[in-house]
């Protein structure tokens, strides 16, 4: 099958996958998982074998449910002027939190509980006290997915969701950048041997994207 078809099944499966963006946006490689499917060994491998932000996107509907909005319109700082990135995109950061549950909110016990828990409030937002279940701040850091999704921004964010759509799974979506030992950006081509090793999907953006719109 090709790589987006073994994608979608193997996210459907609760597996993880990595997707590599595009060469002339952030060029980064994503290890993207169900926010349902996470446990404290799926953080642990985030923060060991990806190595960057572990974030958690949530669809527009599922974000405008909750009243969650982009970070870049409510913090009253001028360091908050501009939002262009040095790649031309806008970012996609909304709030940060913790389950309520948490102690400190950093463990991958702490982690896990809250990622799982944004799983479960956006597969049934009628029925989730958003506040009265997560706090803001926290350590797990919630990102917006565009509405249009891939028509409209080609980040992991939207990748990732629009993901967890074609596998049926509810809109929540962990993703982490994987960065190599000298903390550059993963090369593709080592991704993919991580991908091969692991016994991984590894896609491109723009192939998900093609199955996407076909
Ligand atoms: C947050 C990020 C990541 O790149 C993440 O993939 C989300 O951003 P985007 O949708 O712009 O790719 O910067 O750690
Ligand atoms: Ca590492
Ligand atoms: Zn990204
Ligand atoms: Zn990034």
């Amino acid at each position: 099958a090709e790589p987006a078809d073994r994608a979608i099944a193997a996210f459907a499966r609760g597996d993880p996958v990595l997707v590599h963006d595009a060469a002339d946006r952030e060029g980064e490689t994503d290890l993207i998982y169900p926010a349902s499917a996470i446990t404290s060994d799926a953080v642990a491998r985030l923060r060991n074998d990806a190595g960057g932000l572990v974030c958690v996107a949530l669809s527009d509907t599922v974000a405008s449910a909750f009243d969650l909005p982009f970070a870049r319109e409510i913090v009253d700082h001028p360091a908050a002027d501009g939002d262009e990135l040095a790649y031309g995109d806008r970012s996609s950061f909304s709030l940060t939190v913790n389950h309520r549950d948490t102690y400190t909110g950093i463990t991958d016990d702490d982690r896990a509980l809250t990622i799982a828990a944004l799983g479960r409030a956006a597969a049934a937002p009628d029925d989730t006290d958003f506040a009265a279940t997560f706090r803001v701040p926290g350590h797990v850091h919630l990102l917006r997915g565009a509405p249009g999704l891939l028509a409209e921004r080609r980040g992991h964010t939207e990748l990732a969701l629009a993901l967890a759509a074609a596998a049926d799974c509810p809109p929540a979506a962990v993703v982490c950048e994987m960065l190599d030992d000298a903390g550059g950006a993963l090369a593709p081509a080592d991704a993919e041997a991580y991908a091969k090793e692991h016994d991984l999907v590894y896609v491109e953006g723009a192939a998900l994207v093609d199955w996407l719109a076909d």
